[in-house]
Formats: structure tokens, sequence, C-alpha cells
């Protein structure tokens, strides 16, 4: 009686098991694993492309997007760079949305979606990291991107990273009439203590990108809007 209940649990737990590792396997929707940390809210296509073009891309780069909501950035990267982007989000339904644009725009071969806890993630293989979280968020981040290459970048749409200092701070002034900042950092980081008075980043390291100079929308029109 025993070993039959056993042995039924045992069948049971085998195929469950399988279940996820081959739904995972295959990219399949998987379960929510937890609340996300942050809503969605998509950075604008004009902010989008100022990111992309303060990274300094090149040819061989890789693309991450941590919380990628729709997969905008990952998108845009690889259509107009040509570029490996990969994109987490850890709600489901993002993770839906990001593989339809990634479907819709041709772009298998470049981009990857997954469904994964951005805390949990090896950022060794990334030479950009693309995020808008939020200023908490950018700091929990912080032991994970101290271990990405030396000369990776990061971008972060309106948040800063308290106790590291940005390379630059650029203002982007969007089609809707506000105005949107962009942090780039360059690794390794520096730390704020470090930083030269001289050299104040609200001074020479600020920049402005005016409407007429962000090429949006032809550049980065998405066919889903
Ligand atoms: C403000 S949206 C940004 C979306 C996209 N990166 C953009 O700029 O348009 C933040 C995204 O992070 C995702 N997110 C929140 N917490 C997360 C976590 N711990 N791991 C992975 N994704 C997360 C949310 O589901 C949401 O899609």
């Amino acid at each position: 009686m025993h070993s039959d209940f056993l042995k039924c649990f045992l069948v049971t737990l085998l195929v469950g098991v399988i279940a996820v590792a081959s739904s995972s396997v295959r990219g399949e929707e998987q379960e929510a694993e937890r609340t996300p940390d942050v809503i969605f809210v998509p950075t604008p296509h004009e902010v989008v492309e100022i990111m992309l073009r303060l990274a300094d891309i090149g040819e061989n780069d890789v693309v991450y997007d941590l919380g990628c909501g729709d997969g905008r950035i990952v998108v845009a990267a690889a259509k107009k760079y040509g570029v490996r982007a990969y994109g987490y989000d850890i709600d489901p339904q993002r993770v839906r949305e990001s593989r339809e644009n990634v479907k819709k725009n041709n772009l298998e071969d470049l981009v990857t979606i997954e469904q994964k806890d951005i805390f949990t993630l090896d950022l060794s293989k990334a030479d950009v990291v693309t995020l808008y979280l939020l200023p908490s968020l950018n700091v929990k981040l912080i032991p994970q991107l101290e271990k990405l290459k030396p000369g990776a970048r990061i971008v972060s749409h309106a948040f800063d990273m308290a106790g590291v200092k940005p390379d630059v701070v650029a203002t982007v002034s969007c089609d809707d009439g506000i105005d949107r900042r962009v942090y780039l950092w360059t690794t390794p980081l520096k730390k704020e203590a470090e930083r030269d008075d001289d050299n104040d980043f609200f001074g020479s390291g600020s920049l402005r990108f005016d409407n007429d100079e962000i090429e949006f929308p032809s550049l980065f029109d998405d066919p889903n809007d």
C-alpha cells in the first residue's frame, strides 16, 4: 500500500519535472515566479535611440536589457546595429509581448527573450546593459554590474545609481514635450567618492539631444505601434 502510494507520487513528480524542463527548453511561457519589482512602463522610442547611441555599440557587442518589457530595446539594438541582444523579464505577459515583437521584426536569429529574475543573471557576457527600473533596483544590481568585463557600458533611462559616478548624463527632449534623463556608466565602475570635482558630470559630462537630432521614428519605428 505504502509502496503503491510512493510509486504514484514519484511518477507524478517525474512527469511534473519533465514538463517544466521541456517547456523551459522550448522557451515556452512559465508561471509567474513572483511579483515584478517595478511595473512595465515603456521607454519612448526616441529615448531608446539615444540610449543605444550613448552605448556606442560595436558590431560584435552583446546587449542585455534587464526587465525588457515589450522588447523594444533589444529589438531596436538588433535592428539598427545587427547585434545579438537578450531581453529578460520576470513577467510572463511581457515575455510573450517581447517574443511577439521579435517575431514581427524577423529578429529570431539575433534576439533571445527569457523569463528570468534579473537579480539571478550572470552578466559576464554582456558588452552593453540597458536599464529602466528604479534607483533602488539599480543600486541592488551593482554587485552583478561590477562583474561586467572592462569597457562594458551601462545605460539607464531616468534613474541614476547612488554611489557610482556616471560618465555622461544626457537629457533627451521628447516628442511629447517632456525632457528625459539617460545615464551612461562604463566599467570598471567609478565610486562617487572618487569623483573629480573639476570634472563634475553635470558640467563636462552632460549632453543634450533635441528633437531634430533624433532620427526617430525612421530608425526605430515599431510595426507594433
Ligand atoms: C519600466 S519597465 C521597462 C521596460 C523596458 N526595458 C523599456 O525600457 O521599455 C520594467 C520591466 O522590468 C520588469 N521587471 C521588474 N522586476 C523584474 C525582475 N526582478 N526581473 C526581471 N524583470 C523584472 C517588469 O516586468 C517590466 O517589464
